[in-house]
């Protein structure tokens, strides 16, 4: 059982802080991957910009007319873009829609996500302020694979973070940062030496 080099398709709407810190672990040696493109849905996206600062192709691919997926026949482009950059597997890194059977099928069992809870608690938006609304001590980040539901598929690993006295929305998803950009390289490089297939 070899160890595989992964090649990643990244997939976000935001900062795209992950994807920085994925790639700064690729390009340190600790993650045996490479990122064959980064494609956002947010045309502005700084996600685009680190992308582009990495050399690394960045294509913006706007979802259309809903809010939270794409449009059938533009995931059904997502999926050629994905495909023309021989993209393995899929890493959602703070992508802010839900993936639908197009991109489940082209690529079943290998499209992981971030989200930053301890799942199954405080699925959807803005988890971390779900947590401290909740009066929670603890929160975390978690990384699983993608399935029909909405953050529910299995879970690969976990982060505990814990909320302090006196944490702000702000603050506590900082905090939670931290943990994602330890976690999210580390689970990528472990998939890599399970020879994931
Ligand atoms: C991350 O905190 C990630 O967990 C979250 O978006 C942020 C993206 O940050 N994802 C979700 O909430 C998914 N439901 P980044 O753009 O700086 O990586």
């Amino acid at each position: 059982m070899g160890m595989k080099f992964l090649k990643l398709g990244v997939l976000g709407s935001g900062r795209g802080t992950n994807f920085v810190a994925i790639q700064e672990a690729i390009l340190a040696g600790k993650v045996n991957a490479k990122v064959q493109v980064v494609v956002s849905d947010m045309a502005g996206a700084p996600i685009l910009d680190q992308a582009r600062r990495f050399g690394l192709p960045a294509e913006a691919l706007p979802a259309g007319k809903f809010k939270t997926r794409l449009e059938p026949e533009i995931e059904e482009k997502l999926v050629s873009i994905l495909r023309a950059h021989d993209v393995e597997w899929v890493i959602l890194a703070g992508y802010m829609r839900v993936v639908k059977p197009p991109m489940l099928e082209a690529f079943p069992g290998r499209i992981i996500n971030i989200h930053p809870s301890l799942l199954p608690k405080f699925k959807g938006l803005e988890a971390w302020k779900q947590a401290l609304e909740a009066g929670e001590k603890q929160a975390g980040c978690t990384v699983h694979y993608v399935n029909a539901g909405v953050d529910e598929g299995a879970i690969i690993e976990q982060r505990v973070v814990p909320i302090l006295p006196g944490d702000t929305s702000e603050s506590l998803h900082a905090r939670i940062q931290v943990a994602e950009h330890e976690l999210f390289p580390s689970v990528i490089q472990k998939l890599s030496q399970a020879g994931a297939a």
